[in-house]
């Protein structure tokens, strides 16, 4: 690694060095080394969204591959010495050369009290073993493509949204996203605006790109659960778009225990069956990271 080379920072030496000496020099030079964490990544930015979200780009291993829509384990050092980590879905797309997340704080949280307040060029861990089943394969061809999720859920989906194979294999792609307030909405809001425009999958977006997001505490153009919008018809009504069948419809989940519940048991009630990497099936589901 480039950067821990360059840490290292010669000792000071008054005399020309003996035997002795070189081997204090040796010493020294470990002990002045700027401590570098085990699987270590630089932060490369940081944007804070609201009081209580924020993401961040950190470099990329070079070796490390991975699907749209995976998830690493990502941490800090404790006072301890010992690695902090928890499950982070990657948030950017397989082709993009660094790495981005999508983070909630919690004022208390282990790790999120202290991720929080990371800087350009601070250094954080990653376990370079990506997994999970919010990737394409593990869902059959279809026609439709849903995403659904609360919070920080949305993180995945970013990933997904930015890789041209998601608008290749599917001919509508909808996100839908509830969350409490609308400034928690940023986040995908601004991905969804701006992909249709983007310099490298715009075209390939198109018009495929369905947005929906919801509020529940706060007035917004669609207020309420998803899972209710989705009970009554309404986001099928709004999106003019059919109710979910298993020959056409694919279904991600992406939030709470309590969403990825309801909203199992509203595929299951449509006939939708859950897949895996090793079955693929109709519909997905991953609990998002909560610290
Ligand atoms: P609500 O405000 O009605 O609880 P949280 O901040 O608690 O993680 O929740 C994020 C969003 O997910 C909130 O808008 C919350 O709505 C919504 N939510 C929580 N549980 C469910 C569920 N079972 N079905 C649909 N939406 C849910």
């Amino acid at each position: 690694m480039k950067g821990r080379r360059e840490n290292l920072k010669p000792c000071s030496r008054k005399r020309p060095p003996n035997r002795l000496n070189a081997t204090k020099d040796i010493m020294n030079l470990q002990v002045v080394k700027t401590p570098t964490l085990p699987d270590a990544q630089s932060v490369t930015s940081v944007t804070h969204w609201t009081d209580t979200l924020f993401s961040f780009r950190v470099t990329r291993p070079q070796s490390l591959r991975f699907r749209s829509g995976e998830f690493v384990m990502i941490g800090l050092l404790k006072d301890d010495g010992k690695p902090l980590l928890r499950a982070y879905s990657i948030a950017s797309p397989s082709w993009d050369e660094e790495l981005e997340f999508y983070s909630i704080k919690v004022p208390d949280g282990p790790l999120t009290s202290r991720l929080q307040k990371i800087k350009k060029g601070d250094e954080i861990i990653l376990r370079p073993k990506p997994v999970g089943t919010l990737v394409l394969d593990a869902l059959l061809p279809g026609k439709r493509l849903w995403m659904i999720c609360t919070g920080t859920g949305v993180a995945p989906f970013a990933s997904l949204l930015r890789d041209p194979e998601t608008y290749e294999a599917y001919d509508q792609v909808i996100l839908a996203h509830t969350c409490r307030m609308k400034a928690e909405l940023a986040y995908g809001a601004e991905l969804t605006a701006a992909l249709p425009n983007d310099p490298l999958i715009g075209e390939l977006v198109g018009d495929k790109l369905h947005y929906y997001p919801t509020t529940t505490r706060e007035p917004s153009q669609n207020e309420g659960r998803i899972t209710d919008h989705i009970r009554s018809g309404q986001v099928f009504e709004t999106l003019g778009l059919p109710q979910w069948t298993p020959t056409e419809d694919r279904v991600m989940i992406c939030g709470s225990i309590a969403l990825n519940k309801d909203i199992m048991a509203l595929c299951e009630a449509q006939g939708l069956t859950e897949g895996a990497n090793s079955k693929p099936a109709e519909f997905v589901v991953e609990k998002a990271f909560v610290d």
